[in-house]
């Protein structure tokens, strides 16, 4: 018969809890004095707080055939013997509450072993980077500074498939007029945050990382290569590709399920190419803060005949109005930087240095396929041009004669020749625009 059969275990579990219900209810009632005798003595606190936090352990620790343990504010509500108001003013916060009664890391605790991660990571990242990024700083060193004159051809800002190819062509006829002892790749060959968002895009191909280095390497540095076989040739890392050395050594075991695990070093071809690298950065970096400033420690100086500093090559760090002044007042040096991608020179000295002169560097890329993003309103209006400079370094007169090539809409001038847009590059830059 049904009356007299047993219960089924959910009607005993629903039984067994309405009453642990009715008597956590009681309880409530019975300790509801204990806010007002708190309040009439403050000495009282402390211990009622420690029996709260029994109570909420208590709580935690109810029958596993019942509840998985909880110490949450829901679970309390209903089988707390105090009140929540009680809590409220003598603990405050039910995380606080949480922390007190020892069921949850304290605030310090969870620095602690968030720090410890926090450094595991960053020391990942060193490890790669000495094992492939390291090595490379300052290889294959050629420049003679001791020579009368060093021709220097620097260009910033590539972003890889952004790169102008009316002005990659440029490039590449004024290097074969000018015959440069070095080439500098300042800073932003890669293009990396993009190419994470491009994946994201449903049903749109991705570029890989390896296609995405490869759409620098392959155009500027091997070309270069096979016309300047002698030169020094550098690349000096910028915020972007300092972010695409963190992706390869954060992600390795993701990157390498899809294929594009790389050493940082065989990536740009480093050593098939014979280029080194201006990488001072350690990559131990804990925190966005440190990482941003550990990749504004990197530049490369060359020295005057005595010895003196006298050519800095950085890739920028310092952003607003001014910057190319910032920049020399900074190193106090001629150099050039670039990341802004709007060309500014500056002109500045001390009666140690004698007259010094800056030259910041437009990009390399094309502005509106690079900036089309996050620019507001017409990019011409932002300043950004595509420009390299060809910078001639007189070490023994430490002086400095700088020409720089500016590649515009349909036209570039550059050492008495000029050069106009095919419409093969103007399909090449339209099609950046449509992604
Ligand atoms: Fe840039
Ligand atoms: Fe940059």
């Amino acid at each position: 018969m049904s009356d007299t059969t047993e219960p089924t275990v959910a009607e005993q579990r629903s039984i067994a809890i309405s009453g642990m219900m009715a008597d956590a209810r009681s309880n409530r009632e019975a300790n509801s004095h204990l806010i007002e005798a708190v309040r009439q003595d403050p000495d009282l606190a402390e211990s009622v707080r420690q029996e709260l936090c029994a109570d909420l352990r208590r709580v935690f620790e109810l029958p596993r055939e019942l509840f998985p343990p909880s110490a949450s504010r829901e679970r309390y509500r209903q089988h707390g013997h105090y009140s929540e108001q009680l809590i409220r003013y003598t603990i405050g916060t039910h995380a606080e509450f949480k922390r007190r009664a020892g069921l949850d890391e304290t605030m310090a605790d969870k620095r602690v072993y968030s720090n410890i991660s926090k450094t595991l990571r960053a020391q990942d990242v060193m490890h790669y980077a000495e094992k492939h990024v390291k090595p490379w700083d300052g290889a294959y060193d050629r420049l003679d500074m001791t020579a009368e004159q060093v021709v220097l051809q620097i260009g910033s800002d590539w972003h890889s498939r952004y790169t102008d190819p009316f002005g990659l062509r440029v490039w590449g006829e004024v290097r074969d007029m000018v015959k440069p002892d070095g080439l500098r790749y300042n800073g932003d060959m890669v293009d990396f945050p993009k190419l994470s968002k491009h994946r994201q895009l449903p049903g749109h191909f991705p570029l890989t990382i390896k296609q995405e280095a490869d759409s620098f390497v392959n155009p500027v540095m091997r070309a270069d290569r096979e016309a300047c076989p002698d030169a020094d040739m550098k690349i000096i890392m910028g915020n972007h590709d300092a972010r695409l050395v963190y992706a390869l050594a954060e992600a390795p075991n993701a990157l390498y399920q899809l294929g594009e695990y790389a050493g940082y070093d065989k990536m740009f071809c480093l050593d098939e190419l014979e280029v080194g690298l201006v990488a001072k950065s350690t990559f131990l970096n804990p925190t966005e803060r440190m990482k941003r400033r550990d990749i504004a420690k990197n530049w490369e100086v060359l020295y005057d005949s005595n010895g003196q500093p006298f050519w800095t090559t950085v890739h920028g760090f310092l952003t607003g109005t001014g910057s190319a002044m910032k920049h020399l007042v900074k190193f106090m040096t001629n150099g050039t930087n670039g990341h802004m991608h709007n060309p500014e020179t500056a002109s500045s000295g001390t009666l140690a240095t004698g007259p010094v002169r800056w030259f910041q560097t437009g990009c390399m890329a094309f502005p509106h396929g690079v900036g089309d993003e996050y620019m507001p309103g017409p990019i011409e209006a932002s300043g950004w041009a595509t420009t390299f400079i060809v910078a001639r370094l007189f070490p023994r007169h430490r002086h400095v004669a700088v020409e720089e090539c500016h590649i515009g809409r349909s036209m570039a001038y550059f050492g008495g020749y000029t050069w106009e847009i095919t419409p093969e590059e103007m399909d090449q830059r339209q099609a950046m625009l449509e992604v």
